[in-house]
């Protein structure tokens, strides 16, 4: 045997010499979630460690992750019942806490990089992404919809806007708005291949988010469907996102591999919230180990060519890593 591959793993220094992919708290992009009012710290049954936080305890829990080195963070607000409708009218308006919020974390830590989510569905009364009508989802009428909430969101301060919607045309739509309304600097990053995944049940959970009806078919996609996902980073491409994400990742890492060989934007992958209460319920039970799962899931991740990882194991990791 003159070649023997067990030479290269045979010291501490030797593995980590020829290790190809390694993680840091930089690529991460933490996860979080809002409520209305104050003093609020509500746990989410479903992801045990993460929290629904009110401004004023989000403020002090994004000290105490910056702290830690985590350097970027992205809001999603759980709104209750009452101010929810089938126009998602809440989402626009001003005063509503979200935009309040986002406002206040950039005031209080100008150097964090913010993302926000574009979406109906927080602000639906059906719980879809689009505007309903007779049991479909309306796309052109919904894309007005997220312009304005778009908007609202680049005047609070916002850093990178994520449309999670998967209506067609809407990061073109988005773009060229803010342009037109001296947002240039205000940046893209395109859910570009979203999955009609059963993963994304805790988060639902965490923003009383459900469908009200039907499911999200009709605009996430397949997924048994890996050449869509091209379609849709060409016209992301096109339309000037500035990156592109695949979600679920875990699942999906065959996806992340298939856009990153092929597109030269940075690549992100959200490690969605049933991947974390996936390996939460089973290290709570003992079967696997917490740490060492999370870290070869986060680096299988990036592996497969994720530059950015959106995941609630965030502060975890941040922590594990002092
Ligand atoms: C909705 C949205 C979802 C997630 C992020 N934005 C859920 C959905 O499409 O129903 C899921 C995130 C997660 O599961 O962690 N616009």
């Amino acid at each position: 045997m003159n070649r023997r591959p067990r030479r290269n793993r045979k010291s501490e220094v030797i593995r980590n010499m020829v290790e190809e992919t390694t993680l840091s708290v930089k690529d991460l992009i933490f996860p979080m979630f809002l409520v209305e009012g104050s003093g609020k710290r509500i746990p989410v049954d479903s992801m045990p460690g993460i929290y629904r936080y009110s401004t004023d305890t989000l403020l002090s829990e994004v000290e105490s992750c910056m702290k830690l080195g985590i350097q970027a963070i992205d809001v999603f607000p759980a709104y209750p019942e009452s101010l929810k409708d089938a126009m998602a009218t809440e989402s626009y308006n001003p005063e509503t806490f979200y935009l309040k919020a986002l406002r206040e974390i950039k005031k209080n830590f100008p150097e964090i990089c913010l993302m926000s989510d574009v979406a109906m569905d927080p602000y639906s009364s059906d719980g879809h992404d689009g505007i309903v009508k007779d049991g479909k989802i309306l796309n052109d009428e919904t894309l007005e919809i997220l312009g304005r909430m778009s908007l609202a969101q680049a005047d609070a301060g916002v850093d990178i806007l994520g449309p999670s919607d998967m209506m067609d045309g809407r990061v073109g739509y988005i773009r060229e708005l803010l342009d037109q309304n001296g947002f240039t600097d205000t940046s893209i990053m395109s859910y570009t291949a979203k999955y009609a995944s059963a993963f994304y049940g805790p988060f639902r959970d965490a923003l009383d988010s459900a469908p009200k009806f039907g499911d999200k078919k009709t605009y996430q996609m397949n997924p048994a469907n890996s050449q869509e996902a091209l379609v849709e980073a060409d016209l992301d491409m096109e339309e000037g996102a500035d990156f592109l994400m695949v979600k679920p990742a875990l699942a999906y890492l065959d996806i992340i591999k298939l856009l990153k060989d092929n597109y030269p934007l940075p690549i992100a992958a959200y490690n969605v919230s049933g991947e974390y209460s996936m390996l939460k319920a089973s290290a709570e039970k003992g079967w696997l180990d917490n740490d060492r799962a999370m870290i070869e899931m986060l680096t299988s991740i990036k592996r497969s060519g994720a530059k950015i990882i959106l995941t609630y194991f965030a502060k975890e990791f941040a922590e594990l890593s002092k």
